[in-house]
């Protein structure tokens, strides 16, 4: 259901550390808001299913922190993104 840690943190670079633990921390939210989705869908309760869906929709924010600071750190991954969005946006 959740994705594992696609890497061991002992034996990433410390020059890459940070940029590791961000981009993990990225997987760790969009892994949550899929799950709080899928628990959202299935809930009984009406209450239950807008709680869930609030919080899939707060871990998007997350999503949002955690890519700021990766940007901060990875000017690569930040012309790519870019580059990703200008792709998208053509089509
Ligand atoms: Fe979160």
């Amino acid at each position: 259901m959740m994705s594992s840690l696609p890497i061991d943190l002992d034996k990433v670079p410390a020059a890459e550390i940070d940029r590791a633990i961000l981009r993990a921390g990225i997987i760790a939210e969009l892994d949550a808001i899929s799950l709080y989705y899928q628990f959202a869908a299935k809930a009984k309760l009406p209450k239950i299913k807008k709680v869930l869906a609030e919080i899939a929709r707060e871990e998007k924010t997350h999503v949002g922190e955690f890519q700021a600071l990766l940007l901060e750190l990875d000017k690569e991954q930040q012309r790519e993104l870019a580059k990703g969005k200008k792709e998208v946006d053509e089509m």
